[in-house]
This record gives structure tokens, C-alpha cells and sequence, in this order.
């Protein structure tokens, strides 16, 4: 399977999913796209030897129409948006329907949609007294945060003092869920139902 990522920051998923033991053998990430010009997972790109590409306007940069086709000639044929903030592109979404998947850093259907994303969303669930948040890995379609969910993991958050406390917990449980649900994918174990996505165990 290969697999295009795409990012805004630091990274930390693209390289779990980059160290996760053995998944090299069925995935290989063959670009990694960002709508940032440089950022820190473009270092952790660079270092795998893997090619990374801009989105945007301007020199060096893929205008969003030509990213579908980009992505067609590398031959890709899934998507991982691993910390990426803006909407993808509709072209894009529906020729890689149910293959786009996107990881958000609490319990979906819940603190999700537009500026819902980094320390918003923990302070989020900080402030609504939840006793637990999670990882949610969804499908991709036309609104923030809205396809069906593929997988969660929660993590216990009773005792947290700081949103950033919760940050903390959440992100070694994303580190664990996105490998994993990449590899299901990969081994054809997961399966898009009209209402829910089945992953075989
Ligand atoms: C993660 O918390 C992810 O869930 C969210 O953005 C963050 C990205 O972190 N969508 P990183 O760039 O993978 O370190």
C-alpha cells in the first residue's frame, strides 16, 4: 500500500507510523504533504528519504488542483492526515473515497469540528469535566471531523490538572492507534459498512 501523509507540524504520528516494527514490510509512505512550506515532520520526512511536497500557491508549491493528479502519478492509493489543519481538497476526497483517514486527538463524535484542533480541543475536554478522552482515527469527508469512525482508544484523564496533562496522554495513545489502524487497513481488515466501520481483529 502506498501511502501519502499529510501534515502541518510536528510529526510525532508520521514518525510512529515511520518506527511502528514490521509495518515497512506492507506500507511505504511514498510523499508527505504539508500546506506549511517547511515544518518539523518535513525534517523527519527528509530523513527517511521520503519526497515532500507544499500545497498553496507560489513557486514551489502544488496548487490544490494538481494535487489529486500528483498523488495519482506516485502511484498513491491511501491517505493518513496525521495533524494536517486544513480541508482537503473535494476533488481529492471523492476520488479517494474511503481512503482518506484522519486522526483527532479526543472521542469523536464529541470536541470535534472547525478550530478543533491542538490544545483547543484538550482544554475542550479539560473544562467539560470529562473523566476520559482519547484517539479517534475516522474517514475522511467533506466537513471537519465528521466521517465514520474507523477506531478509538480512551485514556484516563480523572487525576489531570492541566489540559496540557491531557495532551501528554492522549498523544502516546495516538502513537499506538494510528500504526495499528494503518496496518489493518494495509491487511485488508478494515471494512466500510453503510453506518459503521468493522475492523477484524
Ligand atoms: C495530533 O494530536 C493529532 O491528533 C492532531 O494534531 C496533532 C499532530 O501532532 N490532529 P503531530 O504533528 O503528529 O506531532
Amino acid at each position: 500500500m502506498k501511502i501519502a501523509v499529510f501534515v502541518s507540524g510536528r510529526g510525532s504520528n508520521l514518525n510512529a507510523i515511520l518506527n511502528f516494527p514490521d509495518l515497512k514490510k506492507i506500507i511505504e509512505i511514498i510523499a508527505v504533504v504539508s500546506d506549511k512550506i517547511d515544518c518539523k515532520a518535513f525534517d523527519i520526512a527528509r530523513e527517511f528519504g521520503i519526497q515532500t511536497f507544499t500545497i498553496g500557491d507560489g513557486e514551489g508549491k502544488i496548487a490544490q488542483n494538481k494535487i489529486t493528479s500528483t498523488l495519482k502519478k506516485l502511484d498513491v492509493n491511501f491517505i493518513v492526515l496525521a495533524g494536517y489543519l486544513k480541508l482537503i481538497p473535494t476533488e481529492l476526497i471523492e476520488k479517494f473515497e474511503n481512503r482518506i483517514i484522519n486522526i483527532h486527538p479526543a472521542l469523536l463524535p464529541s470536541f470535534g469540528g472547525k478550530g478543533m484542533y491542538g490544545l483547543n480541543v484538550h482544554r475542550a475536554v479539560f473544562n467539560s469535566s470529562a473523566k476520559v478522552s482519547g484517539a479517534t482515527i475516522h474517514m475522511v469527508d467533506k466537513t471537519y471531523d465528521t466521517g465514520k469512525i474507523v477506531d478509538q482508544k480512551c485514556v484516563d484523564i480523572s487525576d489531570v490538572k492541566t489540559p496540557e496533562e491531557i495532551a501528554e496522554r492522549v498523544l502516546i495513545i495516538e502513537h499506538e492507534l494510528l500504526p495499528f489502524v494503518i496496518e489493518k487497513i494495509a491487511l485488508g481488515k478494515i471494512f466500510v459498512d453503510k453506518f459503521r466501520v468493522r475492523v477484524e481483529t
